[in-house]
């Protein structure tokens, strides 16, 4: 049978760390972009935007150099505070336990369709301040336009459907905006519009990206992080005996899944300037992606990486990215992962893949996930 490992796209060990000895800067010919393996060289890259820039133009953070990013960042993260995060907590128990009573009551599960996505999405409806009676149409939406950053697979529309929808979710959010901006509450859209930098706020076309921003940063990230776990449990069942007993170790264990089977492949740069990383020469204009899932197990960085340690201290994986670019929604994600894994082990018992479905990788660029982990268990 198939590793559970190898059925995520990525993961091809054994080349990665040959490359990191004899090619740690490799151009990808299929997708036109250069590949930088190993871990040193990726902060290089991350810690250097004037030579490795982001700018895509869009009016989105993520695709923004300094010195507008700073002042963006700046305003987002006066909205976007550990206390919003925080009180998040009793609403991502409440979900979690709703979607895995209704599990329960159907005596079957799939870990990505019945929790890994809804859990995230409905949290992010819940941040952006969508009403429970919209939430399902929120979800539907979500689905459609995260589909679209995938390579022909689960789409659930066409490109018009895809365009339709965006719009749709524009003109909602631009009303929820206004009536926000007419009463201002003490949730992130009201705080989005508030946060004020020396005078300076957030455009509504700031405004309306972030909100598309968080669906497509915290959505499936954060889904495939929860069904990843599945995998990682699938190869280390004595852990999973260990975090049953001792819940206090799951950040740990989290921190290690986003290192050895993180969701995210990496982060892409484009070279404002002819530069060389290590012996490699690289030309302005040139596209490279920071190899997160080589990086983290770059033998220089993590003493026996090979190995899946939920104890590792200190574990630096990348998975989040790293300098100014750092992701956002991390404590949100960690929050989410730690409450949800838990729940799915303390309330599921005797939990195995059903092997008669064949699981199948996302076929995303960017993405580690699985379309479906479907399971046998029995509940406490
Ligand atoms: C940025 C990964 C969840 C919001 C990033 C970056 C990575 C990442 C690698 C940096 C990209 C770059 O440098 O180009 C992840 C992973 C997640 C996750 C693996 C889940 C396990 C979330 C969540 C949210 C979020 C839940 C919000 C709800 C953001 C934002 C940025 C970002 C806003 C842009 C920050 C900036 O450009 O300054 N994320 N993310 N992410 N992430 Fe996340």
């Amino acid at each position: 049978m198939q590793s559970a490992r190898q059925i995520l796209t990525g993961f091809p060990h054994d080349w990665y760390r040959q490359m990191r000895a004899t090619n740690p800067v490799y151009f990808e010919p299929r997708f036109h972009i250069w590949y930088v393996f190993r871990y040193e060289d990726a902060l290089r890259v991350l810690n250097d935007p004037a030579t490795f820039s982001s700018e895509t133009g869009q009016p989105s953070i993520l695709g923004m150099d300094p010195p507008r990013h700073n002042l963006l960042r700046n305003l987002i993260s006066r909205a976007f505070t550990p206390r919003i995060v925080a009180q998040l907590e009793g609403k991502i128990t409440e979900i979690t336990n709703e979607l895995l009573d209704a599990a329960i009551a159907r005596g079957q599960m799939d870990v990505i369709r019945d929790l890994a996505y809804p859990l995230p999405a409905t949290i992010i409806a819940e941040l952006l301040g969508v009403p429970s009676q919209e939430r399902e149409m929120f979800i539907r939406w979500s689905n459609i336009i995260t589909a679209g950053q995938r390579f022909g697979q689960g789409q659930t529309a066409d490109d018009e459907g895809r365009k339709q929808t965006d719009r749709e979710f524009r003109e909602y959010f631009a009303i929820k905006l206004e009536e926000h901006r007419r009463q201002p509450d003490d949730d992130l859209m009201s705080s989005l519009i508030l946060a004020d930098v020396d005078g300076q706020r957030l455009n509504q076309e700031e405004l309306l990206s972030f909100c598309r921003l968080l669906l497509f940063a915290g959505y499936e990230t954060t889904a495939n992080l929860i069904g990843n776990a599945m995998l990682a449990f699938e190869e280390h069942p004595d852990v999973v005996e260990e975090l049953r007993g001792n819940p206090e170790l799951m950040p740990g264990a989290i921190e290690e899944i986003l290192r050895c089977y993180g969701s995210v492949i990496g982060a892409v740069r484009h070279v404002t300037t002819d530069t060389h990383i290590g012996k490699q020469a690289l030309k302005r204009g040139d596209r490279l992606i920071v190899r997160a899932d080589s990086a983290n197990y770059d033998e220089e960085q993590f003493h026996d990486p090979e190995r899946f340690n939920i104890r590792r201290m200190p574990n630096r994986h990348i998975s989040f990215g790293h300098g100014l670019h750092y992701c956002l929604g991390a404590p949100l994600a960690r929050l989410e992962g730690r409450i949800a894994l838990n729940l799915f082990l303390q309330r599921l018992r005797n939990v195995r893949r059903n092997e008669d479905q064949p699981l199948e990788g996302v076929r995303s660029f960017f993405l580690l996930g699985l379309t479906s982990y479907p399971i046998i268990f029995t509940a406490r």
